[in-house]
């Protein structure tokens, strides 16, 4: 039994969640798997309910579930609540909490899609990049994190880039290991030219490396120098890690290169207990929760979906599944079906719910093989 907690959220959350959880019904049903799953609030809903955008009790479940399914946080109606009650805090708490520390953002560009990107096709055809973000460190985290008003009236705001060396070495490990198991190259972004968690970063990286990871080939690049290579020729990169602030900002780059943000899934990993091998886990789309088009059947479901084959991937180790949803996804997308975030002329455009019902043909289509 397979315990996933759903947690739509807000804006368009609800409906990708689900869609995916009509996906997940269709692997319990064709592939003998059993799911019990759960749903409990979290973000801006939370708040309204609950007065605090994740609540103990959800909590806990997120503690005890095997995956989490995370929708999306946030929206213009929440934005004057003090930090604390932020939805977004719903997710960064959970990410603090169950210790989320490595962020798989891969960055694919399906073939049918190449010509959807802003950039040109023969720069992005065949793209694949994976992103690997530090998620509970640096100065998203660090303290002091605060506003004072000092003796002139004038305010003064802080953040904090704090990083350790176990923190470096744990996320230098999984971008190390998921490069052996692609292209064996890992391209490490910081800023070591003006920032002392820099300098540790690539000096930590580097060690790691040489001790452990020497089949792999590593080399160093500025932040900064990142993203404008990103654009430039993103397909030199194979694997790229990076801390939690620059992977905020690199991977939305780098979703952009493969046509539309509404694509991309994400799977949020901790460390595996060695005894019980359990991993802590949450999925979600890379997209937020676009309040703009939230409940109007427009969204488009796949990012939601694919983080979904991420999971069966990572938490239940079901590789051929994840290879089955993947392949459903990109035969809808080369017979032309098309959201309307992804839309070509001469396609066909489809709603949330009726883009998940093609995945889902799609899926009846290879199974009876
Ligand atoms: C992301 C998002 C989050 C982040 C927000 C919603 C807190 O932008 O997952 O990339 O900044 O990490
Ligand atoms: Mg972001």
């Amino acid at each position: 039994m397979n315990r996933i907690l759903l947690l739509p959220g807000d804006g368009i959350g609800p409906e990708v969640i689900a869609e995916t959880r009509r996906v997940l019904g269709w692997f319990a049903q064709n592939r003998n798997m059993s799911f019990d799953i759960e749903e409990d609030l979290v973000g801006g809903v939370s708040f309204e309910t609950y007065g605090t955008p994740a609540t103990d009790a959800m909590m806990a479940k997120a503690l005890a579930a095997d995956a989490i399914l995370f929708g999306a946080v946030g929206g213009p109606q929440w934005d004057p609540l003090p930090f604390a009650q932020k939805p977004e805090r719903g997710l960064l708490r959970l990410r603090k909490d169950l210790e989320l520390f490595a962020n798989l953002r891969p960055a694919l560009c399906f073939d049918a899609l190449k010509d959807a990107s802003t950039l040109k096709p023969e720069i992005v055809s065949g793209l694949d990049i994976l992103i690997v973000r530090e998620l509970t460190g640096g100065v998203y985290f660090g303290e002091p994190k605060e506003t004072t008003t000092l003796a002139n009236g004038e305010k003064r705001a802080v953040d904090t880039q704090v990083y350790t060396t176990s923190e470096i070495e744990r996320i230098a490990r999984v971008a190390f290991e998921l490069a052996r198991l692609r292209d064996k190259r890992v391209v490490s972004a910081e800023k070591s030219n003006v920032m002392v968690t820099g300098v540790l970063w690539r000096e930590v990286v580097t060690r790691v490396h040489k001790a452990e990871y020497s089949d792999v080939a590593l080399s160093h690049i500025l932040a900064d120098n990142l993203a404008m290579q990103l654009v430039r020729n993103p397909k030199q990169f194979d694997v790229i890690v990076t801390d939690n602030l620059f992977g905020d900002v690199l991977s939305d780059e780098a979703a952009q290169l493969t046509g539309s943000i509404g694509m991309l899934p994400s799977a949020s990993l901790g460390a595996k207990d060695a005894k019980t091998g359990r991993q802590p886990a949450l999925y979600e789309p890379i997209h937020g929760s676009a309040p703009d088009i939230a409940g109007k059947g427009l969204a488009n479901p796949i990012a939601c979906i694919l983080s979904l084959a991420m999971c069966l991937r990572y938490s239940f180790g079901r590789i051929d599944d994840a290879k089955l949803l993947e392949t459903a996804v990109e035969r809808v997308l080369a017979e032309g079906y098309r959201t309307a975030d992804i839309m070509q002329p001469g396609m066909t455009k489809l709603g949330t719910q009726e883009m998940a019902s093609t995945v889902l043909k799609a899926l009846d289509a290879l199974a009876a093989g």
